[in-house]
């Protein structure tokens, strides 16, 4: 439950994303998607089978190019290769191809993936002297899901900049940063009663909506028009400068779907198909579906790969905004639980803000009935195995839905062929908010169980949770698949690397809670240093403090697969085998936590405020309130970024008064909008 509602957060923290508009997006008139737009001629269904699975063409294209200029990337991080044993030449054409999952998991997940991609960077020069900077410069696929895929929009859509800077701004090249500053809940301040955060709930409610589709302001919070980045189109990263030079990775984000009928509330079974959307493309390779659309016409409904009519078709639904943070049966769901929470709530403390988001509800609950989502691009694609293909519709919701709060499963593709995986598991799952290995113990479950076929088969990991946190796997950064057994290995190596305590036993400041709505610009800076001295630090075994040979060992494991793919195979250097020692997690030998000595598990606030009254007060009502502020911020998704693309608000209204009559008889393209 709660993984799903981190994601809602997320959506809201969308708030303050400053996003930097380049001429290519900065079209107001993207604002709303169109409708009974020309279909192109080209087909906008692509099939394949678990015997023939495909990438797309422009995919492959971008990787191909990437990888072109990848080796250059490769030289400036390992050198000519002789600090690891190698001789570099000797691996040229053969570079492994490498990938990066951005975990979720709130405003902390976001943070914690920032900082460890800040970790790998080449432009970063402690990440280049720690021998870790340049992982980032030689992947080729990063994927996020939940607070990771806003990691990864912003990182897009602000063309590539710093990542310091990219989160806490800069004058000189006008970034604003993420403001993280500003309090999602109550934006003006603790007092939540005082005008402008009363000023600003009342702006969620229907009677400003009227207002919204006025104009751009992406600075203030108290205004009735704000965009927010609306108008910024998925499909449009291409034209993004540090995307057409290929200085970024190749982006997936992750939806799941709730299957249709299924009305499930509770974590979904491993069968339900996981989505994934690239600029390019929208589907599945899970074997169930095995279909991708293309991603500027998503909102079209097809049946059969065909449009409606030759000019039935939609563009503009895949606004970035919408793509990362939203989810129409998740604000079904959640207003079902607020509502039946706030029922039983003893309203003496908190009857304002209730009283608010009562008010909300009953607002929103006159519509929730009537919440669309996705139009199925995939109706009557391979109906004895994809569960929805006798839908006209897909409920999206929150890609860590089922558990896998790192977005692996893209990265296993076959098709993709990946030799390295890096998952950044930042999860709370222990008592002190650090991650347990569940997620990784989902996916390889998943990948077993259902995804045998279709991807890549998932290295020995620890069999459970415990066994995670006894091994010491989860306080560290730990290297799974070191010894395949065949050529070429059975699967790809995966470099885990957990959120996880400074190795010199300092307070912790990155292990904080998913419902922590703001942070100040003093904890911003010293979570993405910790987190930056964490990724580069590695561990040294019974011993407080930075392994100054991690940088080596991180490299040895990056390149290792090029040994496979040389005849005759290169033998792991002397340098690369001890590194493997330490990091590797052998089954048949595995480590103990008890070689991690030292280390603080506890949360240390580094700049106390006072408590805020917010979270206070949240903490007090904890489970009530957050029920309640995870409907304010679907709330307020709904507002900010849904209305903007309705073009015409008189019809709107209409619909939100019930004027449409039951809306199942009626749906056409155009209501979709108004109803999403
Ligand atoms: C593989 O897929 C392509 C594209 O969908 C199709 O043209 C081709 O016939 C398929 N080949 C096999 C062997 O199924
Ligand atoms: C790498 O460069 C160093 C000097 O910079 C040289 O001594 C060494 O032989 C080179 N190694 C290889 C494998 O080229
Ligand atoms: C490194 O490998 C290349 C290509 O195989 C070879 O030409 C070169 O002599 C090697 N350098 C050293 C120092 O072994
Ligand atoms: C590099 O990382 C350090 C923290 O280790 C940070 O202070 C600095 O701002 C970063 N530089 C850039 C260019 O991101
Ligand atoms: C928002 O709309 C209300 C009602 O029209 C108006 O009184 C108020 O001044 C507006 N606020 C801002 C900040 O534009
Ligand atoms: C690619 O684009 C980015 C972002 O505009 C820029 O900073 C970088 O210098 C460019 N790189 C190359 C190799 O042109
Ligand atoms: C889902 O909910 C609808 C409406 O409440 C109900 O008619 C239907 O039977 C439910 N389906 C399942 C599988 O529980
Ligand atoms: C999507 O369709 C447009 C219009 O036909 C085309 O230009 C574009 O290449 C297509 N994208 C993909 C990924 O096929
Ligand atoms: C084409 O289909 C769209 C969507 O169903 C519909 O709104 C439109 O009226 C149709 N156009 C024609 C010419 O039939
Ligand atoms: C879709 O409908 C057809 C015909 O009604 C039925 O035979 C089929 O089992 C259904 N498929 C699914 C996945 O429910
Ligand atoms: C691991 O984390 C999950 C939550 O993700 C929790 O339910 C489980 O109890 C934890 N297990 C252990 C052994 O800590």
């Amino acid at each position: 439950m709660l993984r799903r509602l981190d994601f809602v957060f997320f959506s809201a923290a969308l708030l303050c994303l400053q996003i930097q508009l380049t001429d290519a997006q900065n079209n107001p008139s993207a604002y709303a998607p169109n409708v009974n737009v020309e279909c192109p001629s080209t087909p906008l269904l692509r099939t394949f089978s678990t015997d023939n699975q495909s990438l797309n063409t422009l995919e492959q294209d971008y990787i191909q190019q990437k990888e072109a200029v990848s080796p250059q990337a490769w030289k400036a991080w390992l050198g000519n290769g002789s600090a690891l044993g190698y001789n570099l030449s000797q691996f040229e054409a053969h570079f492994p191809r490498i990938a990066i999952a951005a975990c979720g998991g709130g405003l902390r997940a976001a943070l914690y993936d920032v900082g460890s991609l800040s970790g790998f960077d080449a432009r970063n020069d402690s990440s280049v002297a720690a021998g870790t900077g340049g992982l980032l410069q030689v992947a080729s696929y990063l994927s996020g899901l939940s607070g990771g895929s806003w990691a990864v929009g912003s990182l897009f859509f602000n063309d590539f900049p710093p990542m310091h800077d990219l989160v806490l701004g800069d004058s000189q090249s006008g970034l604003s940063g993420w403001e993280l500053s500003t309090d999602l809940a109550a934006p003006a301040g603790d007092d939540l009663f005082n005008k402008d955060n009363q000023y600003y709930y009342g702006s969620l409610l229907w009677s400003v909506y009227a207002k919204a589709d006025k104009g751009l302001d992406t600075n203030n919070f108290f205004t009735n028009d704000s965009s927010h980045g609306a108008g910024i189109l998925w499909s449009n990263m291409p034209n993004i400068p540090a995307f057409a030079n290929h200085s970024l990775p190749f982006p997936i984000i992750m939806a799941d779907s709730r299957p249709i009928g299924s009305n499930l509330t509770t974590i979904l079974a491993n069968t339900a198909t996981v989505y994934e959307i690239t600029p390019f493309e929208f589907g599945s390779f899970d074997p169930g579906l095995q279909a991708m659309t293309n991603t500027s016409f998503i909102g079209t409904h097809l049946n059969n790969g065909q449009p409606p009519n030759a000019t039935g078709c939609v563009q503009g639904f895949d606004q970035a905004s919408f793509m990362i943070g939203t989810s129409a049966s998740l604000f079904n769901q959640i207003l079902d639980t607020v509502h039946n929470t706030l029922q039983s709530f003893d309203p003496g403390d908190s009857s304002g803000l209730l009283y608010v988001l009562e008010r909300q509800l009953t607002e929103v609950r006159t519509r929730s009935n009537d919440v669309a989502n996705w139009p199925n691009p995939f109706q009557s694609i391979n109906s004895d195995t994809f569960h929805d293909s006798n839908s006209s519709w897909l409920d999206l919701i929150d890609g860590a839905t089922n558990i896998e709060n790192v977005p692996i499963g893209p990265l296993f593709v076959k098709a993709r062929g990946i030799d390295v995986v890096v998952a950044l598991d930042g999860s709370a799952d222990t008592s002190f908010s650090w991650p347990n290995g569940t997620s990784m113990l989902f996916s390889q479950q998943r990948f077993q169980e259902v995804l045998s076929e279709t991807h890549q088969a998932f290295p020995p990991i620890p069999e459970t949770a415990a066994d995670f946190l006894n091994t010491g796997a989860s306080l560290r950064p730990t290297f799974f698949g070191c010894f395949p057994a065949q050529n070429p290995p059975e699967f790809p190596l995966v470099l885990y690397f957990p959120n996880a305590p400074p190795s010199n036993g300092d307070d912790p400041v990155t292990n904080t809670d998913t419902f922590k709505l703001s942070y100040t610009d003093i904890h911003t800076s010293l979570f993405l240093d910790q987190i930056q001295a964490v990724t580069r630090g590695g561990f040294v075994p019974n011993e407080k403090g930075a392994d100054p040979n991690f940088g080596n060992c991180l490299q040895c494991a990056a390149i290792d697969r090029a040994r496979y793919k040389v005849n005759p195979t290169v033998p792991r250097s002397s340098i690369c085998s001890q590194c493997f020692q330490q990091y590797c997690y052998d089954q048949g030998n595995p480590p103990a936590a008890s070689e991690i000595v030292g280390r603080t598990l506890a949360f240390k606030d580094p700049d106390p405020q006072g408590v805020s009254q917010v979270e206070g007060f949240l903490s007090k009502n904890k489970i009530a309130l957050i029920l309640g502020l995870v409907g304010l911020a679907v709330v307020t998704i709904a507002s900010i970024f849904l209305i903007f693309e309705f073009s015409d608000s008189s019809r709107y209204f209409a619909i939100l008064r019930g004027d449409m009559g039951h809306p199942e008889d009626k749906f056409d393209q155009t209501e979709l909008f108004a109803l999403r």
